[in-house]
């Protein structure tokens, strides 16, 4: 494998964070997610951006990070789930990185997110129904990737050797 890095993309609840820490881990290389480093850099999290600034500040932000992601080498970096929603932020990670977009049905989406209640644009009436229009609405911008797993069935240790078998170093 070479020095590129490795960027997971896809919806909220696909797995991205987990699947991007161990698969890090695994290959030795330094873990990014950008939500986690736009919560250190303006000191809020997510969710408290979104309320106090508006998801205009956050996508701002979130512009700003992929285009300092983009400068990394030999890294794993997880997305949030809205980066493909602006070409000029897939350009700046594609430019030094391999894309892989993880994927799930809606049903599994929201049982994963209801765990957590970490994301803003899912605290609406009928969640199900909001996660099946967003997912439709992003369709397209997610088909931008050179790989694509659909998680919705498999245990992390299962994603995980998808993913190492596809990057050629799986046993
Ligand atoms: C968002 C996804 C979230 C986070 C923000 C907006 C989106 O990240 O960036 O709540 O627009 O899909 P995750 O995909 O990590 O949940």
């Amino acid at each position: 494998m070479d020095q590129r890095n490795i960027v997971l993309i896809g919806f909220m609840g696909t797995g991205k964070t987990t699947v991007g820490r161990r698969l890090a881990a695994q290959l030795g290389r330094e873990f990014y997610d950008t939500d986690n480093e736009i919560e250190r850099l303006v000191g809020m999290t997510v969710s408290e951006i979104f309320v106090r600034h508006g998801e205009t500040r956050f996508r701002s932000e979130e512009t700003l990070m992929a285009k300092k992601m983009g400068k990394v080498r030999n890294a794993v970096i997880a997305t949030g789930g809205g980066i493909v929603l602006k070409p000029e932020n897939i350009a700046a990670l594609r430019e030094n990185g391999l894309i892989i977009c993880l994927q799930a049905r809606p049903e599994v989406i929201l049982e994963r997110v209801s765990r957590k209640g970490t994301r803003p644009l899912l605290k609406r009436e009928n969640p199900l129904q909001v996660i099946v229009e967003m997912l439709e609405e992003r369709r397209e911008a997610y088909q931008v990737a050179d790989f694509y797993v659909d998680t919705s069935d498999l245990t992390y240790d299962e994603i995980l050797e998808v993913i190492m078998a596809y990057l050629g170093k799986g046993e």
